[in-house]
C-alpha cells in the first residue's frame, strides 16, 4: 500500500517526506487557493522534493483544454500526474494523453461504474471519495470495496485504485484492509496514524526507568 500526501502545503511536504513517510502526493485546486501559492511553481516546487508521482489538476470543462492544461502539467516535470474529472470531456482527455504516454489521475468518482469507464479510459489512478459520499449519509468505503472487487475480476485493468477524500484514520485503516493500491491523507491524518495514548504512556514510562538506571549508551 503506498501513502500519498493530500496538501498543497510544501512544508508539510518536505516535513513528511523527511521521514520516509509518503510514496506521491495529490492537489486540487481547492488545496492550491489554500497554499496561496502560484500554481505552477508550486507543482515544480513539489515534483523537486517528491520523486513520487505528483497529481496536479486541470481546470478547463472541455477535451482540448484538458489536453493543452494536461500537457502543459506534465512538461512541468516527468512525474506529474495529471489530474482529470470524471466527465465525458475528462475520460476523452485521459485517453488521448495516455497515448502520448501521460499518465492521468481521474478523479471525483463516486460510484463503481464510474470507476469502470475510468479504468476503460486507460486511467492510471482513479480517486474515489470516500469522505464526501460519507457526507451525504452513504458508506463511502463501500465504494472502495466495490471498485476493489470490479477490477480484481478484470486483470486486464491497469488502473490503480487511489483512495481520497480521507477523513479519519478509520478510512485509512478500512482502506487498507480493503487493498487498495494508494490512500492520500491530509498531513494531520497522516501524523494521526501515529498516535495512542499507550505508545506515549509506555515511552514516558521506560524514559523515567532509563534515567533511574544512571546509565548512557
Ligand atoms: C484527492 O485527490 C482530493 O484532493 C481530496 O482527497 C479531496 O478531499 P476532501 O473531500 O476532503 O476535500
Amino acid at each position: 500500500m503506498q501513502f500519498f500526501v493530500d496538501t498543497a502545503n510544501l512544508d508539510d511536504i518536505k516535513s513528511l517526506q523527511s521521514m520516509g513517510l509518503i510514496d506521491g502526493v495529490t492537489t486540487n485546486p481547492s488545496l492550491v487557493l489554500k497554499s496561496g501559492k502560484p500554481f505552477l511553481k508550486l507543482i515544480e516546487d513539489i515534483c523537486a522534493v517528491v520523486p513520487g508521482p505528483v497529481s496536479a489538476e486541470v481546470t478547463a470543462a472541455d477535451t482540448s483544454g484538458m489536453l493543452a492544461e494536461g500537457r502543459k502539467l506534465a512538461g512541468i516535470a516527468p512525474n506529474v500526474i495529471v489530474k482529470v474529472p470524471l466527465t465525458p470531456a475528462g475520460l476523452s482527455a485521459c485517453r488521448q494523453l495516455k497515448e502520448e504516454n501521460i499518465l492521468c489521475n481521474v478523479t471525483l468518482c463516486f460510484t463503481p461504474m464510474q470507476a469502470v469507464l475510468a479504468a476503460k479510459a486507460g486511467a492510471a489512478y482513479i480517486s474515489p471519495f470516500v469522505g464526501r459520499l460519507d457526507d451525504i449519509g452513504q458508506d463511502g468505503t463501500e465504494l472502495l470495496r466495490d471498485i476493489r472487487d470490479i477490477y480484481d475480476q478484470y486483470p486486464d485493468f491497469e488502473t490503480q485504485i487511489l483512495a481520497a477524500s480521507l477523513r479519519h484514520p478509520a478510512h485509512v485503516l478500512a482502506a487498507a484492509k480493503i487493498g487498495v493500491d494508494v490512500a492520500t491523507c491530509p498531513p494531520d491524518i497522516m501524523r494521526k496514524l501515529f498516535d495512542h495514548p499507550l505508545t506515549e504512556k509506555g515511552l514516558a514510562a521506560f524514559q523515567a526507568d532509563w534515567e533511574k538506571t544512571g546509565q548512557s549508551i
